[in-house]
């Protein structure tokens, strides 16, 4: 399968020495662990495009305009789902791994840190391309093996140098696996490749995704959160390469492409059959599953309920065309259009969607009902109704 690992590049500049007590933010968890793609990166995409002199989108104005008025390298205007979860569980916005530098940032490192990189792939990057390009063309953005990577070089500055040093530290940390994989679709479905030749990789992501779930476990984790896809089938990308008709109807209520949606169910349906099974094996590990994508569909079903009068299939940044996306003139590129608007959008480039549907669907998964198990019932270390007392005061 050839290597996917992007440089270590990184891998020596946590040379510091470290010292101090762990510190609690939330009574719940000690830290937050990320892992992920662009729907969760916080900068690490950003830190590598510099490093390696390349052009990356969610780096540049507009992105980030609506947060604190620059791009942080978020892929959307503002903040992520996972920037509302930090927040509402009383941890600072998480600093992406590739950030973390000196004294200050190992304390940071102790409170939790954001591994995902935008455009990672769960498999081997290598694999994926030569599988839809032909050949390795940008072999730039790593996959979920390297995140894992990150983490484990990143204990021994948190809790010790031995696997059971950091038990009780991973322990007691809220992992989120994810979403990831999306990535893994998005390529050959962005060079318009049937879904039949798309769904036989289905098992292999799930495998890579459930094999990374299975060592966390063994290395101590007890609560994991682990998202499914999006219905990508409502996503301007996709709907741009859809036409005419590769993709399927559009649902008459939605507009979506319902073969892609079914496609993300499929996915789903796959990934929570094998959650089952893990949580067979260890009923003492919280094993939380994310339903991104009903989360997403209620939007879609609902938008006026939302405000989100400008509809669901209209990027806010990109170009003509009836679905404001161009692959070849993305947002922020030379001569893209800018909604006036953005809260009044879900989806902000055509593939990442607004901080306003982000917010919406951080408190249907996390303060709703769209986690199995609910997520404000789960706590290792306190009562739930204490749980959900703290949480429900964030709303
Ligand atoms: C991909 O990049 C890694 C290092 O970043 C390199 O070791 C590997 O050979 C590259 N693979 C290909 C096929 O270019
Ligand atoms: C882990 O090992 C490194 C060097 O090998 C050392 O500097 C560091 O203090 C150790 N950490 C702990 C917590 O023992
Ligand atoms: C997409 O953008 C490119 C580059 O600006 C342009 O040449 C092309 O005509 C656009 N395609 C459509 C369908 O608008
Ligand atoms: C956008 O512009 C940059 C140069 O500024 C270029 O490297 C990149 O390929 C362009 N196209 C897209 C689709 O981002």
């Amino acid at each position: 399968m050839g290597t996917c690992s992007i440089s270590r590049l990184f891998a020596c500049f946590l040379m510091v020495l470290w010292s101090g007590r762990l510190h609690n933010a939330n009574a719940c968890y000690s830290s937050i662990i990320r892992f992920g793609d662009s729907i969760a990166d916080t900068g690490n995409r950003k830190y590598l495009a510099l490093a390696t002199n390349q052009y990356f989108s969610c780096d540049r104005p507009p992105y980030g305009q609506n947060f604190i008025g620059q791009s942080t390298g978020r892929c959307s205007n503002g903040r992520l789902i996972i920037d509302f979860l930090a927040d509402s569980l009383g941890f600072r916005l998480m600093p992406p791994y590739l950030n973390i530098k000196g004294r200050s940032g190992v304390a940071a490192l102790r409170q939790g840190v954001n591994y995902a990189v935008a455009g990672t792939t769960a498999m081997n990057s290598a694999f994926v391309e030569e599988q839809w390009y032909g050949s390795v063309v940008f072999n730039r953005t790593g996959c979920l093996r390297v995140q894992l990577e990150w983490f484990k070089q990143s204990l021994p500055f948190i809790c010790g140098n031995t696997t059971s040093d950091c038990r009780n530290f991973i322990g007691n940390s809220l992992i989120l696996m994810g979403e990831i994989g999306g990535n893994d679709y998005n390529i050959p479905l962005s060079l318009g490749k049937h879904i039949d030749e798309i769904q036989p990789y289905v098992p292999l992501v799930i495998d890579t995704i459930i094999s990374a779930v299975n060592e966390l476990i063994e290395m101590g984790a007890r609560t994991l959160v682990v998202p499914g896809n999006f219905p990508i089938g409502c996503f301007p990308s996709h709907l741009t390469v859809g036409e005419p008709g590769v993709y399927g109807e559009h649902d008459p209520i939605t507009g979506c492409l319902t073969k892609l949606n079914q496609f993300s169910e499929y996915h789903n349906k796959m990934l929570q059959t094998k959650l089952n099974q893990i949580r067979e094996l260890n009923p003492n590990v919280n094993l939380i599953y994310a339903d991104y994508y009903n989360a997403a569909m209620q939007i879609y079903i609902s938008l006026d309920e939302y405000g989100f009068t400008n509809g669901a299939l209209k990027a806010c940044c990109g170009s003509e065309g009836p679905y404001n996306f161009n692959a070849s003139a993305t947002c922020g590129n030379v001569s893209t259009i800018l909604c006036d608007e953005p809260d009044t959008y879900v989806s902000w480039d055509g593939i990442h969607l607004t901080e306003a549907a982000y917010k919406v669907i951080f408190k249907s998964l996390f303060q709703g009902p769209y986690t199995t198990p609910e997520f404000y019932s789960v706590c290792p270390m306190i009562s739930t109704s204490q749980a959900t007392a703290r949480l429900s005061s964030y709303i």
